[in-house]
């Protein structure tokens, strides 16, 4: 018997697979009407599931102890809590968005590394979308039109289910994304394109270290950040920082005005890395993913000794360019490393995290690669 029939007692009905992302550049812009350059990488959540004519989520993960049950007539803002909350939000979103979504079974077999912050929960927020538009035929799963909403659905739950208030990076980088690409995602419409980024191509390789160590200060300092940006905005008058210039910062106190330049400077980064990207210059994006992370770790102060060291390690071993990578204070760091010095980029990081006392990083080839799919 396999794990989902002996969980359920009945066959599953398909297997669905999302991607976790690495975001190349654009950190910390996604909820302020900005620019992000996120890719799927090889990294994936499988679930297992059937559906159900009842309402209720029958849900299990390899990785946690027990099978939650949940009655999607009951879910609601912060109900349930726990891991239960990003599938159960997903449906209960596309119910509210008016589809006839009902019940699964689902059982989460692979997952993307956890709490490395390359977005474990989104993948599995977006496999499960995509398991319950096929499994209710809403069409949604075969167009970008309609990965568009899946991920607006996935977005909903995260925010008002789960109570992170995240922007849609990480769910359009899994629904989204395609095979040698970045997916250019301009957050004030939502519009998306995808830009060639073939890394092994250039004879390069990104390199993500995950520090493994998490933060405790780091969910209330994310909102905290979101809620600087948009106060930003609001005394300068603008509906977002998009579009604002660093000269109109003079007026706002020390704090907002750091925080403030991030945003607009970070989105400037964007672009020039696209138009890098579009013209073939992969090799020349180093310096901007550099300046990234300084703004992350100086204006925007979402860094900590761990990724600073995982960065100026790798940078000083050979990396054409470092930063850390998702909300911060922990979780992974990007380095672009030309395949001929990876072994050596790799071994410095891990010397000298052992020489700090620090747990040994783990250590990924991110391959940008193909978003959310049914398998086989
Ligand atoms: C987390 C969030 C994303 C994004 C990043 C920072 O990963 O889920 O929406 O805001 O942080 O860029």
């Amino acid at each position: 018997m396999n794990r989902f029939s002996e969980e359920f007692g009945r066959e599953p009905a398909g297997r669905w697979a999302a991607p976790g992302r690495v975001n190349l550049i654009g950190e910390h812009v996604d909820y302020a009407d900005g620019l992000c350059l996120p890719f799927a990488i090889a990294q994936r959540t499988v679930v297992l599931a059937a559906g159900r004519d009842d309402t209720t989520l029958r849900l299990r993960s390899v990785s946690e102890r027990d099978t939650v049950e949940i009655d999607l007539d009951e879910v609601g803002q912060g109900s349930p809590a726990g891991w239960g909350g990003y599938a159960a939000g997903v449906l209960w979103a596309l119910r509210e968005g008016g589809h006839p979504v009902r019940g699964l079974d689902l059982l989460v077999t692979d997952t993307v590394p956890l709490g490395a912050g390359l977005s474990s929960s989104a993948a599995v927020e977006c496999a499960t979308a995509l398991a319950a538009d096929d499994l209710f035929g809403l069409g949604l799963g075969g167009s970008p039109e309609g990965r568009r909403e899946l991920a607006a659905a996935c977005v909903r739950a995260e925010n008002e289910v789960v109570g992170a208030a995240t922007g849609g990076m990480d769910q359009a980088a899994a629904l989204l994304a395609t095979a040698g690409h970045a997916l250019l995602l301009d957050t004030h419409d939502g519009s998306t394109r995808q830009v060639p980024f073939d890394p092994a191509d250039a004879g390069l390789q990104v390199l993500v270290i995950d520090t493994k160590v998490r933060h405790h200060l780091a969910d209330g300092q994310y909102g905290n950040r979101r809620a600087a940006v948009e106060k930003a905005a609001a005394t300068l008058g603008l509906p977002s920082l998009r579009g604002a210039t660093l000269d109109q910062l003079g007026g706002l106190d020390a704090e907002l005005a750091r925080r403030a330049r991030h945003t607009i400077t970070e989105i400037a980064r964007v672009e020039q890395v696209v138009a890098l990207l579009d013209a073939g210059l992969v090799t020349e994006i180093g310096p901007l993913l550099d300046a990234s992370h300084a703004s992350l770790a100086g204006d925007y102060e979402v860094s900590c000794d761990e990724l600073d060291l995982a960065c100026t390690t790798a940078r000083a071993a050979g990396a054409l360019g470092a930063r850390m990578v998702g909300g911060g204070f922990g979780g992974s760091a990007i380095a672009l490393v030309p395949v001929a010095r990876a072994d050596v980029v790799a071994g410095a990081v891990r010397a000298a995290f052992e020489a700090a006392g620090l747990r040994e990083p783990d250590l990924i080839d991110a391959v940008p690669s193909p978003a959310a799919a049914r398998l086989e």
